[in-house]
């Protein structure tokens, strides 16, 4: 190849999407409308609101709330500073913000407890790979002001409930875990530290300093090494270590979750890897695949409201992988309904043609026919072959004799035949054509007054 395309070729790189991110193109998103979807309708059944927190925070936000040592404060954060100087990351992840909204707009002043819910993109510099991308959505759900196992059971059944609508019902197994209290669990890390102690040869050289930093994610590394997972195996069990309040809160949860006929997975190893958990603990996990693959997970965070500056509230949140979701669905070979499909090209010769065109497609629209064309002076033999290319059932055509008459051809594309009819029948003509139920009505509900 020449230096010079060598160059071009460099050139357009920086117009190509930068590595781990990519476009959800019109295909895709007949899944991502469907999802968001099913997941509006879940929970607004279930009495959350939706949120939108900004795309950036104060990056300390991050920090406080998932820890310094997370993985993703310390390697996978996009950082930058503002004209001022300020330090702000693009966020990696929902809670937070929803947590620092609900202190910062007095939200437990409101009927606790408060559900909140989001769906949105979040951005991580994560090594990617299927299913794994540097900007991805989540769509997740809080419950903050209450600490009640039947909550934490009702959440996970709600995210149950979720993947049978979306066809997963199937496919991911259930990992429940309960972390304890924040004292309990420091006790538990002490004798995990001494249990790494002296097996230093055994822990990969990449995480090493864990072992004295947080040996606890030590064990949420477990599938990321042989070793590591032999080890996580053989390490004291935390559950032995926990305080009775925590144990006693599992076993209620646990007795709910059977009582809704959730199978799940008890993980002693399950630790999640940010910051702000205790008590329950949870993932969804692809039956095949284990830890890597996790579609979804939560928990609860009791001391974040605190930590943030917030009254003390306790809560309970989960966020689920909606690209992750996307890639199982395509694999299970589930379809969603595409609804993009025109229904009539509409053709024209003429100015006077193209005049009464434009206000015909026009009324199409208004009764939920969808229609495209009038455009271009190619002849109406060239319209009808573009007509094809957008693999149209029908073919509205009017020329200049259609003009003078008041009459429009309607050509049916598979059958290749025509009628003739009267300009002011056309509209109800394609809506018996097409048919009501396969029409697209825009029904945004009522406006009013205040
Ligand atoms: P998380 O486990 O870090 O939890 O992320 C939740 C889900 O987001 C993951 O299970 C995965 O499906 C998806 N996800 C994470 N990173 C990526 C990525 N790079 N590419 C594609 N998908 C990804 C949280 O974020 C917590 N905020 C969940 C939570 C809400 N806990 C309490 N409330």
């Amino acid at each position: 190849m020449s230096a010079k395309s060598d160059d071009e070729k460099k050139r357009y790189e920086a117009f190509q999407t930068p590595k781990g991110v990519h476009d959800v193109l019109p295909d895709d998103h007949s899944y991502h409308t469907y999802i968001k979807k099913v997941v509006r309708h879940r929970a607004r059944q279930a009495g959350f609101r939706r949120i939108t927190t900004p795309m950036f925070e104060y990056a300390e936000l991050f920090s406080r709330s998932l820890g310094n040592d997370s993985d993703v404060v310390s390697k996978e954060m996009y950082l930058f500073e503002d004209k001022k100087g300020r330090k702000l990351a693009l966020k990696p992840e929902g809670t937070a913000g929803v947590v620092r909204s609900y202190i910062e707009n007095g939200m437990n002043q409101l009927a606790q407890p408060v559900m909140l819910y989001y769906i949105e993109p979040n951005f991580r510099y994560d090594r990617p790979q299927q299913g794994r991308y540097r900007q991805f959505w989540q769509f997740g759900f809080e419950i903050i002001g209450e600490s009640d196992p039947a909550l934490d059971a009702q959440l996970i059944f709600l995210v149950t409930k979720i993947h049978e609508d979306l066809g997963l019902g199937d496919m991911f197994r259930l990992q429940v875990n309960t972390i304890g209290s924040p004292e309990a669990r420091r006790k538990y890390v002490e004798v995990l530290e001494d249990f790494y102690v002296g097996k230093e040869r055994a822990v990969p050289a990449e995480f090493r300093d864990l072992i004295h930093k947080n040996p606890l994610r030590l064990l949420d590394k477990s599938d990321k090494d042989e070793d590591l997972q032999i080890l996580a195996k053989m390490a004291p069990v935390m559950k032995d270590y926990l305080d009775k309040d925590s144990l006693a809160y599992h076993e209620e949860l646990l007795s709910y979750l059977d009582e809704l006929g959730i199978e799940y997975e008890e993980n002693p190893s399950l630790v999640r890897g940010l910051d702000y958990y205790n008590k329950t603990v949870f993932e969804f996990w692809d039956k095949n695949k284990g830890a890597q693959n996790a579609v979804g997970g939560g928990g609860r965070y009791d001391g974040l409201v605190e930590l943030l500056g917030g009254q003390p509230r306790p809560a309970v949140g989960y966020a689920g992988g909606l690209d992750r979701i996307l890639v199982n669905m395509k694999r299970a070979k589930i379809r969603v309904p595409m609804k993009d499909d025109l229904h009539v090209f509409v053709a024209q010769l003429g100015k006077e043609a193209k005049k009464k065109c434009i206000g015909l497609i026009g009324q199409l629209h208004k009764v939920g026919v969808k229609a495209m064309g009038a455009v271009g002076k190619g002849s109406i033999n060239e319209q009808l072959g573009i007509a094809n290319k957008f693999k149209v059932p029908y073919t509205i055509l009017m020329g200049i004799t259609e003009v003078k008459d008041e009459m429009a051809i309607i050509r049916d594309m598979t059958k290749g035949t025509q009628v003739r009819v009267p300009l002011v029948d056309v509209v109800e003509r394609m809506v018996e054509l097409i048919g009501e139920d396969n029409l697209d009505r825009y029904t945004p509900g009522e406006l009013t007054m205040e």
